[in-house]
């Protein structure tokens, strides 16, 4: 991590009075510093259920000592490139115009300071863009042509992130629309074979009595010593409304680190996670005990008590989306869990390699 001017100056003021702190530590006598429940069960990283070469890469390089944030962002940045991963960077699916706009965030727990951008277009990787805003500005937050300009400025490539098999996706959505606009629903036979994979496993992309789902990315680690850190990376929600930002690149909603307590970050219906500050709820749970997983369930409850719109739910009162969390503490405890399952998510360390578990969840469909 970077040392800033600031940090500089804070840390040289602290020790001229005698009183050196840990970077981004506050001097507060009231600061609440938990016990940990059990010694850290070394390095730790879970992720969503695509994120399995994700947390392959993050155990490894947190078993060479990395900043946990250093390792998270390594992870998702394989599934950002990975074209056949519809849901977050390069090849994700693109908003109703057919533009690919992506969003991200990422927290680092021993500094407790944060980066995102949102509704970036034309880079394949926000995640890094999201921690030079962290590490390289004042600022939390950097969206549209704002974003793109300051990616530009710190060297990255601008390329076209829209592959062939996510245009005709789109094409295909937007000929199923409607019957009384101009367009036609494509024939698929000259469509790329993922595509057509696509297209005829998941109705729910193209019919407007089923939900949109909105697949991510988030990875969550915790290292060695304790120390913790987040990312979560995304194309948002299949063929949104331009411009339309989801959780993923809002602190508290698609992710929140304490290094004091844990990480948790989340995936599914953003809105759903911008109106409760979900991941935020999640490690204030693990702050009062609970453990990952149960963090994790509470978060999903919440959810569920709080949507009483009637557009958003099944004639039986049940929410029409789904949302997932994923968490670790600080002693290497981690867990997942779902509105709806079953489901599995992804994990690496705490005595194995990279795997997926099953996910606890609240409702069935
Ligand atoms: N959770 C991703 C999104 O809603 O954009």
């Amino acid at each position: 991590m970077k040392t800033t001017r600031r940090d500089f100056l804070v840390s040289g003021v602290s020790a001229a009075a005698g009183t050196a702190l840990a970077p981004g530590k506050a001097a507060a006598s009231w600061r609440k510093v938990l016990p940990v429940s059990r010694p850290v069960a070394g390095p730790v990283a879970v992720a969503s259920g695509n994120g399995q070469p994700a947390v392959a890469r993050a155990l490894e390089l947190l078993n060479e000592g990395s900043d946990p944030l250093d390792a998270v962002i390594a992870g998702v940045n394989i599934v950002e490139a990975d074209p056949d991963d519809v849901t977050v960077g390069y090849g994700g699916l693109p908003n109703a115009d057919g533009v690919v706009q992506l969003d991200s965030c990422c927290m680092h727990g021993p500094t407790h300071r944060g980066g995102g951008v949102a509704a970036l277009e034309g880079f394949r990787h926000p995640s890094k863009v999201a921690r030079l805003v962290m590490e390289e500005t004042d600022h939390v937050l950097l969206v549209g042509q704002g974003a793109r300009k300051f990616a530009l400025e710190y060297g990255f490539e601008e390329e076209n992130l829209l592959t062939d098999t996510a245009r005709q996706i789109w094409l295909y959505w937007r000929g199923s629309q409607s019957e009384i606009d101009d367009y036609l629903v494509p024939n698929t036979e000259e469509f790329t074979p993922r595509a057509k994979e696509i297209i005829e496993n998941n109705p729910s992309l193209f019919y407007p009595e089923e939900p949109r789902s909105a697949g991510t990315i988030n990875c969550c680690a915790v290292d060695a010593n304790g120390d913790l850190a987040a990312v979560t990376t995304t194309s948002g929600l299949f063929f949104k409304i331009p411009g339309r930002v989801g959780d993923s690149p809002i602190v508290g909603a698609g992710l929140y680190v304490d290094n004091d307590v844990g990480a948790a970050g989340s995936t599914g219906r953003g809105e759903a996670n911008l109106l409760n500050l979900t991941s935020f709820l999640v490690v204030e749970e693990m702050r009062r005990g609970r453990s990952p997983t149960e963090a994790c369930l509470a978060g999903c409850r919440r959810i569920v008590e709080n949507n009483i719109e009637k557009r958003l739910q099944k004639p039986n009162g049940d929410p029409t989306f789904n949302v997932s969390f994923y968490a670790v503490n600080k002693a290497g405890e981690y867990g997942s869990a779902s509105i709806y399952g079953p489901g599995r998510f992804a994990v690496a360390g705490a005595g194995g390699d990279e795997r997926h578990e099953d996910r606890a969840f609240l409702l069935t469909r």
